[in-house]
């Protein structure tokens, strides 16, 4: 699968802009603050509906127009192409296969696959939890869509038991079967949440340490999932429950659950966040992303698009040939650099190269 094209009205700084990509290799080159960013973030939307970058949606609309269009050709096989369309204004967002409107964002997406590198990235190791939480749920949302059903459903669910425990807080009455029903409700999604989660992560384990050590030549890199409770079984999970019922109804909020889980990388046994180095993050960060591409072909059928945003800068040149080994050619990989420098003569020469100034 790849992008032929790309028409974008009102994305950011784009107001009307076109441009086909070969299926290959594409190098997006212009200076900073162009847009090359912008052109990449627009191609994740088009694939997953949604910005990977930690921003409110209304803010990739054209900052003087009320809304966007981005509009994509993708070609499928030898056989098919077709035409995806994401019309989005300040409160509703339309999303469309061929000009017919599909109601399911998981109808969307199924089908489709992409995998971004870019620099805020590191967030994952560096952040908080909850950044590693995202990043696993993001995934694994683009990846099955029972996973993306079962965590709305997990997180409607949260806030309304959420909304109860507030009420008994200012001891108010509340509906006690509603309660002990939304309880229920919550662990056995627990409990199917944490084992999407860990095959994934076992998933992950199975190429990244792999990638690591042929890009370092050494150490050993690991992953691994701290669920905040170890127990899969319900009556333990409802008796944790139960003990942090107090906790609960005096903070106003579930303390006990998988949005409490915790991701922790190590290199040879170390915690990568706390002694490794930005340049020991970086690489543990590509070679996670990198063995997600055998995950996405596994999963999805389909070999996901690569968007490499402005992460080259930071590699050198035998770390970039190593990198560039595993996304195979089957890939369609877009790269975004301000200096054609920072790409391989290699990989230069059979590349499709896009000029980008001022978003035009
Ligand atoms: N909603 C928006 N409307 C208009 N311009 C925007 C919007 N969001 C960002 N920009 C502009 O896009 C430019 C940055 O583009 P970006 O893709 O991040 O650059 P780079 O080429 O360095 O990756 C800035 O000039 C910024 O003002
Ligand atoms: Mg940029």
């Amino acid at each position: 699968m790849y992008l032929k094209q790309i028409k974008l009205k009102n994305f950011r700084n784009y107001e009307n802009y076109i441009v086909d990509f070969s299926k290959n290799i594409n190098i997006i080159i212009g200076d900073n603050a162009q847009g090359k960013t912008n052109l990449a973030e627009s191609i994740y939307f088009l694939m997953t509906t949604k910005s990977h970058r930690l921003t409110e949606e209304k803010n990739i609309i054209n900052i003087s127009k009320q809304n966007l269009e981005v509009e994509g050709k993708i070609i499928k096989d030898e056989y098919s192409s077709e035409k995806r369309k994401i019309k989005l204004n300040k409160d509703t967002k339309k999303i469309f296969i061929n000009n017919n409107e599909i109601l399911k964002i998981t109808d969307y997406i199924n089908d489709l696959g992409v995998i971004i590198f870019y620099p805020e990235d590191l967030e994952i190791i560096k952040g908080s939890p909850s950044n590693r939480r995202d990043f696993i749920n993001k995934e694994l949302s683009l990846l099955n869509k029972n996973y993306y059903i079962l965590l709305n459903e997990y997180n409607k669910i949260l806030k309304n038991r959420n909304i109860l425990l507030k009420e008994k807080q200012k001891n108010k009455i509340v509906d006690d079967i509603y309660f002990e029903i939304l309880t229920d409700n919550l662990i056995k999604r627990s409990i199917l949440i944490k084992k999407y989660r860990k095959k994934f992560i076992d998933k992950l384990n199975e190429s990244s340490s792999q990638i690591y050590l042929e890009i370092t030549g050494d150490e050993n890199f690991k992953i691994v999932y701290q669920p905040q409770y170890e127990t899969e079984d319900y009556e333990n999970i409802k008796q944790l429950m139960n003990k942090n019922l107090e906790i609960d109804v005096k903070s106003g909020n579930t303390n006990i659950g998988p949005h409490k889980d915790e991701i922790i990388f190590l290199l040879d046994e170390l915690n990568l966040q706390i002694s490794g180095s930005q340049g020991q993050q970086r690489i543990a960060i590509l070679s996670m992303k990198l063995s997600e591409i055998k995950i996405y072909e596994e999963y999805k059928k389909t070999s996901p698009i690569i968007i490499l945003d402005d992460v080259f800068s930071e590699l050198d040149n035998k770390k970039k040939n190593k990198m560039m080994k595993y996304i195979s050619n089957k890939n369609q990989v877009i790269i975004t650099t301000t200096d054609l420098k920072n790409i391989t003569p290699k990989y230069k020469k059979e590349s499709n190269i896009i000029e980008i100034k001022r978003g035009i």
